[in-house]
Order: C-alpha cells, then sequence, then structure tokens
C-alpha cells in the first residue's frame, strides 16, 4: 500500500464504524423485536453463564448453544471452541443472538503485572491503565469479551486473601485506580476489537468480611456503607464500567446477591446504570445456606427481584423462572428488563455485528509495560544509611531466600492464562545483571512455608562470602486471594529464623518481600538495613526489582493500605473516627488512674503502639523531600465555592526522585463523626535534587460532601483541617472555613 492509502485506509478504520454505529435509540429498536419474538426459555437462556462448555466442544453443548440455552460462558473453552461456538449461536441459533465470553482476567491475561493490589501502590493511574489495556488486547485476540475485574472491594484486613486483588483502603484511591482499569479494559469505546468489557465487583462489602474470613457475614451500617464502601462503585460506574457483580456476602442480614436496597434502590434508581449485573459463582443457590431462600426457586425469586440480570453457574433462573412467571410470582417485565441489560451489552459490545469494529491501537510492548508496572508497584520502606541502591561495581551478592527464583510465586493469584515462560525471577535477572559468577545462590528455604533449617548453613557461608545479601522473603501465591485468608500475617515457615542465621555473617542485607497482602514482620526489618516490599510483581518482577536495587530505576510507590505491626492491630486504617478518647503517644502498659480519674484511659492497646508500622501513603525514595508553607488561596468558601491549597516541596537528598504528593482534609464538626483524615487528591511530581516546586491543589467544596444521618450527600459547613503531605501520618497543615451556600 502507498503511504497515502494506508493513511486513507487508517481514517476509514477509525471513523467509518463509528459513523455506523448503531444510537441508543437503534439499539433499544432492536432488542425490542427480539424481545417479542424470544420465548420465555430463550429469555431465561440469556440469563444463564455457565462453566460448562470444555474443549473440544461437546454436541450437547453444541446443540444447547444452537436452542439458545446460555447467554454466556465463563472461563471455557480454547480460543478455537469460543469461535466456534459463537459462529453456532449467530448462524444456527433461531434468533442469532450471540454468546458473551467472560474470563477472570485480573491482573494480565498472558502477560501478568502485579496484583492488583501492588498495582494500586503505584498510585499511577496512567500505568494502571496501560496494564489493563494491555489485557485487553491480548484477552479480546482470543475471544474473550469481558473480564471479571476491577475489584473495588475496599479491604482493611490483611487476613482477608482477596485484599490482593483489592485495589487497597481508602474509597478515593479505588476509584480514581479501578476507573483506570476500567478504562484500559474498554478502550475508547467497548465495541473496539481490543476492548473488554469490565466488571466491578464484589457489589457491595464484601471486603468486610467478619475475621477477614472469605465469604463471611458483613455488617456495615447505611452511613459506612455510603461514605465509604459505596464509592469506589459509584466512581467506576461513572466511568462507565460495563457490568456489575453481585457479590457473595450476606450484607447487614441480606445476601448481597438478593439485595434490592443496594442493587435496585442505589445502583439502578440512584445511580442510573443501565449496564448489566452477572452474580458471582453460584451466589444465587448460596442464599439457600444463607438462610434467606427455601430453595432454588426461592433463590431465583429473590435474585430477579433484586435485579440481577444473569446467574453465574448455578441455574435456579433457568430451572425456575418460567414456574413463577407462569404461577404470576414474577412479572415478565422482570425478566424482559434483564434481558434487556444483557442485549443491551452485546449490541453495545458489537457482538452482533459479524466483523470487527473500531480499528485495534497497535499493541503495547507487553513485558514493557510490565517492567515499568512491576518498578512503579514496589515500595521502599526502610533504607538505613542510603543502603540502596547498589553499585554494578558491587563484588558479589548473595541471593538467599525462597521467592527469589519461583516463578508461580511471582506471578501470585488469579492468572489462569499467565504465560510462565515469560516470568524473569529476580535471580535470572541479577545473574544476567552482575554475572554467573558474582551471584552467590543459597536459598535457605525451598518455599515460604518450609520449616526445615537444613539450608540454614549454605545461605550463612553465601552471605559470608558475600559484599550484599538480597534475601527474598514474602508468601506463595498460593497463600492469598480467594479463601486464602490467613489469622496470622507473619512471615511463614522458619523465615524469621533464616534471617536471624543470615544476619550473623554483619554484611549490608536488604529484605525483598513479596506477597499477596500487607505482611507483619517488625523483628525482621531490625535485623536488615533495608526493605523493598514487592507485592507479588507478576512477569517482569525480577528485572523491575533488579533495575530498583541498583538504582536504574528509583522506588516511587506508596502504600494503599496501612501495614500493622501485629494481627491483633487489625482492622486498622488510617481514616478512622477520632473517639471520644483518642489516644496520644504514651507509654505501653495499664493506665495510670482509674475510671475515675480516667488519666491515660484513651484508645490504645496496653502491649503495643496503638500507631501502625508503615502508614497509608508511605513510600520512601533514593532521595529526601521537605514539606513546607502550607497556603491557601483564601480563609474559606462557599459551599458551591472552591480554594486553592499549595505548599513547598523540596528535593533535599543527593538524586532525583518521583514523590506522591497527598492532599488530606477533615472536617472538625459535623452533623456526623467525621473521620480523622481523608484522602482527597494526590499529585506525582518529579524533582532533580536540590529542586524546589509548589505543588497546588484545587479543592472543591463539593469535594468535601458526605452523607449525612438522613442520608443525604451534603456539604456541611465548619471548620477544616487541611494536609499536604507524604503520606496520612504526617504533613504540613493548615485550615480554612466552609460557610454556607450563597
Ligand atoms: C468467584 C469470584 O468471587 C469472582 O471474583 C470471580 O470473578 C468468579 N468466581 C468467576 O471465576
Amino acid at each position: 500500500m502507498t503511504t497515502k492509502l494506508k493513511l486513507a485506509w487508517a481514517i476509514w478504520a477509525a471513523w467509518t464504524p463509528a459513523l455506523l454505529a448503531a444510537t441508543p435509540a437503534d439499539i433499544d429498536r432492536r432488542i425490542d423485536g427480539l424481545l417479542q419474538r424470544m420465548t420465555l426459555e430463550e429469555k431465561l437462556g440469556q440469563m444463564s453463564q455457565s462453566t460448562s462448555m470444555n474443549t473440544p466442544l461437546s454436541d450437547e453443548i453444541r446443540d444447547q448453544i444452537r436452542k439458545g440455552r446460555w447467554g454466556s460462558f465463563l472461563n471455557a473453552g480454547s480460543a478455537a471452541d469460543r469461535a466456534e461456538a459463537q459462529r453456532i449461536a449467530r448462524k444456527e441459533s433461531r434468533l442469532g443472538i450471540p454468546l458473551i465470553f467472560g474470563r477472570d482476567v485480573i491482573h494480565g491475561y498472558q502477560t501478568v503485572f502485579p496484583i492488583p493490589l501492588g498495582q494500586s501502590a503505584s498510585w499511577d493511574p496512567a500505568l494502571i491503565e496501560q496494564a489493563a489495556r494491555v489485557a485487553a488486547q491480548e484477552a479480546s485476540a482470543v475471544g474473550i469479551h469481558w473480564t471479571f475485574a476491577p475489584m473495588l472491594d475496599i479491604a482493611r484486613d490483611p487476613r482477608w486473601g482477596r485484599i490482593a486483588e483489592s485495589l487497597g483502603e481508602d474509597p478515593y484511591l479505588a476509584g480514581v485506580l479501578g476507573s483506570a482499569m476500567v478504562r484500559g479494559f474498554q478502550g475508547k469505546s467497548l465495541d473496539a476489537r481490543d476492548s473488554i468489557a469490565a466488571c466491578a465487583k464484589h457489589y457491595v462489602g464484601y471486603g468486610a468480611a467478619e475475621g477477614g474470613r472469605d465469604y463471611n457475614t458483613t455488617w456495615i451500617p447505611e452511613l459506612l456503607l455510603r461514605n465509604v464502601y459505596l464509592r469506589p462503585f459509584q466512581a467506576v460506574k461513572d466511568a462507565g464500567v460495563a457490568t456489575f457483580m453481585s457479590g457473595f456476602n450476606d450484607l447487614n442480614g441480606i445476601p448481597a446477591s438478593g439485595d434490592v436496597f443496594t442493587l435496585r434502590d442505589v445502583l439502578r434508581n440512584e445511580w442510573k446504570f443501565d449496564g448489566m449485573v452477572v452474580s458471582d459463582y453460584n451466589s444465587i443457590t448460596e442464599m439457600i445456606n444463607h438462610g434467606y431462600a427455601a430453595d432454588a426457586s426461592d433463590a431465583a425469586f429473590e435474585g430477579v427481584r433484586a435485579g440481577v440480570d444473569m446467574e453465574m453457574v448455578s441455574t435456579a433462573y433457568y430451572d425456575h423462572l418460567k414456574s413463577l412467571v407462569d404461577a404470576r410470582k414474577v412479572d415478565i417485565k422482570l425478566i424482559d428488563e434483564s434481558v434487556r441489560n444483557i442485549l443491551r451489552l452485546k449490541f453495545r459490545m458489537g457482538l452482533f455485528d459479524d466483523g470487527p469494529s473500531l480499528a485495534g491501537a497497535p499493541a503495547l510492548s507487553a513485558l514493557d509495560v510490565a517492567r515499568k508496572v512491576a518498578a512503579g508497584s514496589c515500595v521502599l520502606l526502610k533504607n538505613d544509611g542510603g543502603t540502596l541502591p547498589l553499585l554494578n561495581s558491587i563484588g558479589k551478592v548473595a541471593v538467599i531466600g525462597p521467592l527469589a527464583d519461583s516463578p508461580v510465586d511471582q506471578m501470585g493469584t488469579w492468572t489462569l492464562d499467565g504465560r510462565r515462560e515469560d516470568v524473569r525471577t529476580p535471580l535470572m535477572a541479577l545473574r544476567e545483571r552482575l554475572g554467573e559468577t558474582r551471584v552467590l545462590r543459597a536459598a535457605g528455604l525451598n518455599t515460604s512455608r518450609d520449616m526445615s533449617h537444613d539450608g540454614f548453613s549454605a545461605a550463612l557461608e553465601a552471605a559470608r562470602a558475600s559484599d550484599a545479601v538480597l534475601l527474598f522473603l514474602g508468601e506463595e501465591a498460593n497463600l492469598s486471594g480467594e479463601a486464602r485468608a490467613r489469622a496470622f500475617l507473619d512471615l511463614p515457615g522458619a523465615q524469621e529464623a533464616l534471617v536471624e542465621e543470615v544476619a550473623k555473617a554483619g554484611k549490608p542485607t536488604i529484605a525483598i518481600i513479596m506477597a499477596g497482602r500487607p505482611l507483619t514482620f517488625h523483628n525482621v526489618a531490625s535485623k536488615v538495613n533495608a526493605i523493598l516490599y514487592a507485592w507479588h510483581p507478576g512477569a517482569m518482577g525480577g528485572p523491575a526489582i533488579a533495575d530498583l536495587l541498583f538504582g536504574d530505576a528509583a522506588p516511587k510507590g506508596r502504600l494503599s493500605v496501612t501495614f500493622p505491626r501485629t494481627v491483633g492491630q487489625v482492622p486498622l486504617y488510617y481514616d478512622h473516627m477520632s473517639t471520644g478518647r483518642p489516644p496520644s503517644p504514651s507509654t505501653l502498659g495499664i493506665p495510670a488512674g482509674s475510671p475515675l480519674d480516667p488519666k491515660d484511659y484513651t484508645s490504645r492497646y496496653i502491649d503495643i503502639d496503638y500507631t501502625p508500622e508503615y502508614p497509608f501513603g508511605f513510600g520512601l525514595t533514593y532521595t529526601s523531600f521537605e514539606y513546607s508553607s502550607l497556603r491557601l488561596s483564601q480563609p474559606g468558601m462557599t459551599a458551591d465555592g472552591s480554594l486553592t491549597v499549595s505548599a513547598d516541596i523540596v528535593n533535599n537528598g543527593s538524586r532525583e526522585g518521583d514523590e506522591v504528593v497527598q492532599l488530606y482534609t477533615r472536617q472538625l464538626v459535623g452533623s456526623v463523626t467525621r473521620p480523622v483524615r481523608e484522602l482527597r487528591a494526590f499529585q506525582r511530581v518529579h524533582l532533580r535534587a536540590g529542586e524546589k516546586k509548589t505543588v497546588e491543589f484545587t479543592l472543591r467544596a463539593r469535594d468535601l460532601a458526605f452523607y449525612n444521618e438522613r442520608m443525604k450527600l451534603a456539604v456541611e459547613p465548619g471548620a477544616f483541617q487541611v494536609w499536604i503531605a507524604p503520606d496520612a501520618a504526617r504533613g504540613v497543615e493548615g485550615g480554612f472555613r466552609v460557610t454556607a451556600s450563597l
């Protein structure tokens, strides 16, 4: 093709489908037409998602697809099977309604990125969007249309294994980063060839499982639900997420998959969501176990009443809704409404059309993106005396610990399709960088849970022969994720003992911790000189960590979740309420005084400091920043106004670096109590050594709105504290007032 022709082709490819794209009114007309022709069985088929499509496609499944028995398949079949199944649905079923194929593409498809909790520690929406874009390109290329991510459950309990899949503890941050993920998955338009539909899950409250035990009961008063747990969901709804998934949990006495209040009143009526809602895996029939539905028929009734459009895996809808409609217990209008939501999604995605729609953007270089995201997700927690970065001229390094060379563990939870052969472990990357002879490898322990001390003497020997010790600690992938709750948060197995042994060498020692959650490692921290928290960093974790250790990249991640000192402090999060007896730093032990003379009778522990080990927002760099001179453009604003808050940040270290500058506020008095701090905004700034920048935020009064005791979203007048800060525990402070609206 000549250049001119190529250009004309590109313009045509980019614009024609958009010009021809169906308008919402066209889509509604086509749906009306279909609904008139569909039998009730065909409608219920659309409302059913199955896992039963295996390779090769059985005659039974082919036949079922022809009859319109299924609207969707989950985690099923090969690319060829999906293509064939889709051909049958389009060409051989009575009405030609296409299937939608869903799959858990959680943090990458074949190219594995850091676990979502790790990605959220990047505080970098652009990076997260890129990772999701790559995942969408890889997954859509093999006929996957729909992913079950992002998971927006606010997670404040590291015992809960699914904290790994979360975007942390803060509703604002999770909303910003979740929206970036949605943009990455869904691309410019849902019907683009390389877009996949995203799914906001698990609606809602699943992360508040009592005791951190997965699937456990949740109790969240409406005030907390609205001010915290619902917020990230609303943010991604506003960002255009195509689907929602209802959760497994019992929320305030009603299973989330049968909850009219959250699913109908809030999601549909208040937020006007017109996408599709899918249940979680069997969560419709699990309403029987919850003791909310008497049997599968009752469960189907509750699910459809609440507005769950599609049932994942269990078959209560297909088996029972027909009799319920015939018996006039379920209005056919409810069924039509759900089918309409499902068909609308299929139209929006262009699944009814044969050919691809918008031309896809050129594929991003997946492994390069994975390396950038992994480096951006690591958080430097300790770096005494500038232990890091290491010099390339270093003699020998000892590489010790069970996670230095474990591809599967480094990939983390939810990697159904992860390409293991792409994974570059830290050991591989270090050998590549330094050469085999400068890397002394002694695992010490074979896995994170290994209790045997057999490998300790070899590890100590390697440490003694080295100039620096790199200790790769943490937890195996298998210890976090769904159904992986832990009652203890310490490094499992004999890892603490290994650290003690290796410390005998007296060499500069760096712990690199790979885990799916915040772990507690206070004793280890005191025995090493530096700590880099790498989460489960995905395929390119090895090179990314090596880049950071040797200063080719600088650490720029910040914690998106509070790290407790001990599991006994859990749940621990920064935006808690003040209490009537706020603690102040004081000695530990039994309080002085008595209840009648209440000295030291404050909200603290008698056996451990009440503060976290590392606060939300925390992360070191290879340089240091100083904050000063918080300024406000004016002393106050009206409830519909705004003001600017600024502060000076100076890089007073000797290297360039990124700072994630965070804006927090506190409303001192409200009609309901307000958190001691809330994140309102953040900005990443890059400063050269010695450079000073003024960082400015515009704060609108409406960003300060909260749900009050009448469940009304309102900006209440009053006094506020404001901080521009490096984390939730520090910062330069000022104050302003919000006055009543003009
Ligand atoms: C159950 C999980 O809770 C959900 O997040 C996931 O998407 C589905 N299984 C499908 O695999």
